[in-house]
């Protein structure tokens, strides 16, 4: 903000500030947005009695941990162990996700009176779905509020266990224009409320919607204020992916898994096999599994590659679901290392069930089913391949090489190729191949 100076131009919409009034913001856009607000003059606490005052780091009491699970397994998971006092949560994700469901489902079974704040929808909308997910409703108290300032005072006042609020976009504060969603409106709702959850010690959750074409800003602009942001995604039509993209209660690793159906959201507690496609006879050209590590988890899935002559004689990648530099990479070792040209090909690549793969143990199944598709072979229906590829052709062993094959075994893939495995070898189950370099990977899958 402008120093020196007693006055400032803040935009209503976005927050930028200015020393001059201007007509429209050169941030966001928005034309008339500017308000001047008053800059105070030198901190009048300098010497009064609140002022902190630094502590040696090692005479400091340390906090305990201390976390309670929620009671829904896959959430807890993603969490890392449950809620701790205080902790604020986003929880962000496309409109129609399954968001509300979530956390309507998850709010009826907190221990405590809790508060389900609804800017959304009516309580008569809330209690239909409510009956509806058969939950119980004695211990959940509903308010449909707006305003901000009127949400704080409730607050204060009951003292709930645990909050949600659906959603902070909805909110307004009278401090920041009159338009809810904007980005300035959003920062002071996450301000206002993480500050009150810390000061209770009550967990918080606050639900964001993320939009496209970005007519309301999006949960990004108070994710630094939250203590974990959570992500919902959908993969396939009924399938739900719940992920951390931070987490000051444990690690972003894991992923909670649901499945969306009549009764709600429903934890899907052993999802190993849940991305295969399940297919009479063989697979076709062009597809194989990989057994890839998700937060604590194996998951098998189906890579999918399809290869056509490119019109340009220059070959060009898509792939969505893989890092397209990781494709072309592989694409280039099978060239220089396999003798398989696809420099002059369109390479398409997919992930069955839509999950997206950023773990190199998936590399080695990424090459097998670049391999399948350009030779149009098909490879063994029981075969999973786990490894990373160097840019030396070489396949390497990667972490919890056996837990991978072992929980392919279980899922009906008892045959295996993969590198030597170093510390981790010994019996595993199935027929495998222990190969060194993409070569013997290619001959190990054709010779099955
Ligand atoms: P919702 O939780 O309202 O999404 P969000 O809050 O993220 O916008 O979920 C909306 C979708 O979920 C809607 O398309 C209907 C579907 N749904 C089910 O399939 N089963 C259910 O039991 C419920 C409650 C919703
Ligand atoms: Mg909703």
């Amino acid at each position: 903000m402008a120093k020196g100076k007693h006055s400032a131009y803040v935009c209503d919409s976005c927050g930028h500030d200015e020393p001059k009034w201007l007509g429209r913001c050169p941030s966001c856009g928005e034309w008339n947005s500017f308000k001047e607000v008053r800059l105070g003059g030198k901190s009048t606490n300098t010497s009064g009695s609140r002022r902190p005052v630094p502590k040696l780091l090692a005479d400091i009491d340390p906090t305990p941990p201390e976390q309670h699970p929620t009671g829904n397994g896959e959430l807890d998971r993603v969490l890392g162990g449950g809620l701790s006092p205080g902790t604020a949560v986003l929880l962000g994700g496309e409109p129609g996700i399954g968001k509300s469901t979530l956390m309507l489902q998850v709010a009826a079974t907190l221990p405590g009176r809790g508060l389900y704040v609804s800017g959304e929808e009516s309580p008569g909308q809330i209690k239909n779905r409510a009956d509806r997910l058969n939950l119980s409703q004695e211990s959940l108290e509903i308010l449909c509020e707006t305003e901000l300032e009127v949400l704080i005072d409730i607050l204060a006042e009951r003292k709930p266990a645990y909050v949600v609020v659906d959603s902070i976009q909805t909110l307004i504060s009278g401090e920041a224009g009159a338009i809810p969603g904007t980005s300035n409106q959003l920062k002071i709702a996450g301000h206002c409320l993480t500050t009150w959850a810390k000061a209770a010690g009550i967990p918080i959750f606050l639900i964001a919607h993320v939009t496209k074409e970005g007519t309301i800003a999006g949960p990004k602009v108070i994710e630094h204020l939250v203590d974990t942001v959570l992500y919902f995604d959908h993969s396939s039509s009924d399938l739900r992916i719940l992920r951390a993209s931070k987490n000051r209660m444990g690690s972003v690793d894991e992923v909670g898994l649901f499945r969306m159906g009549a009764q709600g959201l429903t934890p899907i507690a052993n999802p190993a096999g849940l991305f295969l496609e399940h297919r009479k006879g063989g697979p076709p050209v062009g597809s194989a599994v990989a057994a890839v590590y998700e937060g604590s988890r194996i998951l098998l899935v189906e890579i999918q590659a399809l290869t056509v002559p490119s019109k340009g004689g220059m070959g060009r990648v898509y792939s969505d679901r893989i890092d397209n530099a990781r494709v072309s990479r592989i694409a280039a070792v099978l060239e220089r290392h396999a003798g398989l040209r696809l420099s002059d090909q369109d390479i398409y690549v997919n992930v069955a069930g839509g999950l997206r793969i950023g773990e190199t143990g998936a590399e080695l199944a990424l090459a097998l089913a670049l391999f399948s598709a350009r030779s149009e072979k098909a490879l063994p229906a029981d075969m999973v391949a786990v490894g990373e590829l160097s840019l030396a052709g070489e396949v390497r062993p990667v972490p919890h090489l056996r837990r991978r094959i072992k929980t392919a075994s279980d899922t009906g893939l008892s045959r295996w190729v993969s590198a030597a495995a170093g510390d981790e070898a010994g019996a595993f189950p199935g027929s495998g191949n222990e190969i060194h370099h993409i070569r013997d990977a290619l001959a190990a899958a054709l010779s099955s």
